[in-house]
């Protein structure tokens, strides 16, 4: 089939690559002209494992393809999926203005006695589908020849390419047999399970996901300050809590707290859908203010442990939002990274792929590209990305070149007992 998608951020670039890899013929589209460019050159602009290879293997075989062209894109293709960005505004109220601009691209483009399904993968607060609709109808577009669908994605970043290919469910939400018929037909090949809803469903099924998730880990975030309290181990009680299979291990790894582009504005965002529509959303209030409380309760580890934190070399271990991305949108470390500061700390950090990205924004931090030269002299080391190769240091050189064993480990990665065996001094969370 032939498809636009429009915006080539995370969720863009990964669905239009992955469409094309399934065999259809794929235009990426973003007005943004340095990135179009960059990408014509086999440049991908962030990190995510497996995207590269399949961008490079598509583009050469002609499948996939990036335009600045909005009108030209539209007219060729007969699916069109809106993936652009939908940041927080200041009040939470999720901003929607570049879907509004998109649709009123796609309504100028749109050639009369061509039927095309326009597909909202961008999450949208619910109701977006029928303005998305109201913008192509006020716009002159006939009534029958689109139809508008909301199809939400669930892709991890660090795993969107294997995400994408192998899908929990695929959610198809329309109001038209022929919209979902195409849009079931582009997934059959994936074999995966898939839902059809209203469209209002289908919106309102991202959200609540990713607000299931997120109190999961809230709540096992409020079972360690427990753990902490009454001297349990948060990793012991979430391993047998997480056997039951109404409960499940996932998502029960207590730490500093959800980060990253999705939880923390789509928290927001369905709060403020709720208050709107007149529902004061007590538990998304309540996991909020725990994923507050982690970086709080982490800093105040530091301070009560080392005192005075003027002058000291505090080395950070991880900055992206969690490991196999560079991505640092909302990740705690840059909070606990800012309290430290503000309070004297000399921040030394290391991040295996995310350094690049941190440049861009943090000013007050000397950065390694080497992890053990990263925590030569340090006075404290805080793991705040569970990286792979963190989990696998020689942690008697640690030692060494320490000035003081002293590990901060905001996502409890190492074993509490073998850390003391070696002489650190060792706080992870709730254990
Ligand atoms: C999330 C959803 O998982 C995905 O389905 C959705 O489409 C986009 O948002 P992502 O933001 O890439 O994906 O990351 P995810 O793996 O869900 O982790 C989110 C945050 O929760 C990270 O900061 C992570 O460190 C934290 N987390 C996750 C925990 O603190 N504990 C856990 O047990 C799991």
């Amino acid at each position: 089939m032939k498809l636009a998608v429009i915006g080539t951020g995370y969720v863009g670039l990964v669905t239009g690559a992955c469409f094309a890899n399934l065999g259809n013929e794929v235009i990426c589209v973003d007005r943004d002209r340095q990135r179009i460019t960059g990408l014509n050159r086999g440049q991908i602009p962030f990190y995510e494992p497996g995207l590269q290879e399949i961008v490079h293997r598509n583009t050469q075989a002609g499948r996939l393809t990036f335009s600045t062209d909005l009108t030209g894109s539209v007219k060729r293709s007969e699916i069109l999926f809106i993936a652009v960005g939908t940041p927080s505004t200041p009040n939470g109220k999720a901003d929607v203005s570049a879907v509004i601009a998109v649709a009123k691209g796609i309504a100028k483009a749109m050639k009369p006695k061509t039927f095309k399904v326009i597909v909202n993968k961008s999450t949208v607060p619910v109701g977006m589908g029928d303005i998305v609709t109201k913008i192509l109808l006020e716009d002159g577009v006939k009534k029958d020849s689109f139809a508008v669908v909301s199809n939400p994605e669930f892709l991890r970043e660090g795993s969107a390419v294997s995400d994408f290919m192998s899908p929990d469910r695929i959610v198809i939400g329309a109001s038209d047999n022929r919209a979902f018929n195409k849009i079931s037909e582009l997934y059959r090949s994936l074999n995966a399970h898939m839902i059809f809803t209203s469209i209002k469903s289908a919106e309102l099924i991202k959200y609540a996901s990713n607000a299931f998730l997120a109190t999961k880990i809230s709540f096992i975030n409020e079972i360690a300050s427990i753990c902490e309290r009454v001297g349990s181990d948060v990793e012991e009680v979430a391993n047998a809590v997480g056997l039951d299979h109404r409960i499940g291990r996932e998502f029960l790894n207590a730490g500093i707290g959800w980060g990253g582009s999705c939880f923390p504005k789509d928290i927001l965002a369905l709060m403020h859908l709720a208050r709107e529509h007149g529902y004061d959303p007590q538990i998304l209030d309540a996991i909020h203010e725990v994923n507050n409380y982690q970086v709080d309760a982490f800093v105040g580890k530091i301070e009560k442990q080392l005192k005075n934190l003027r002058g000291k070399k505090i080395t950070v271990l991880g900055l992206a939002f969690k490991p196999e991305t560079d991505d640092l949108r909302d990740a705690p470390s840059l909070k606990i990274i800012d309290r430290l500061i503000s309070k004297g700390a000399r921040i030394t950090a290391y991040d295996p792929v995310a350094e690049k990205t941190a440049k861009k924004i943090e000013k007050q931090l000397t950065f390694c590209n080497k992890v053990y030269e990263a925590i030569d002299g340090a006075e404290a080391v805080v793991v705040a990305t569970e990286w792979g190769e963190f989990r696998d240091l020689d942690l008697e050189k640690v030692k060494k070149l320490m000035k003081k064993p002293v590990i901060f480990d905001g996502r409890n990665i190492y074993n509490p007992k073998r850390m003391k065996e070696l002489g650190f001094s060792y706080f992870g969370v709730g254990r």
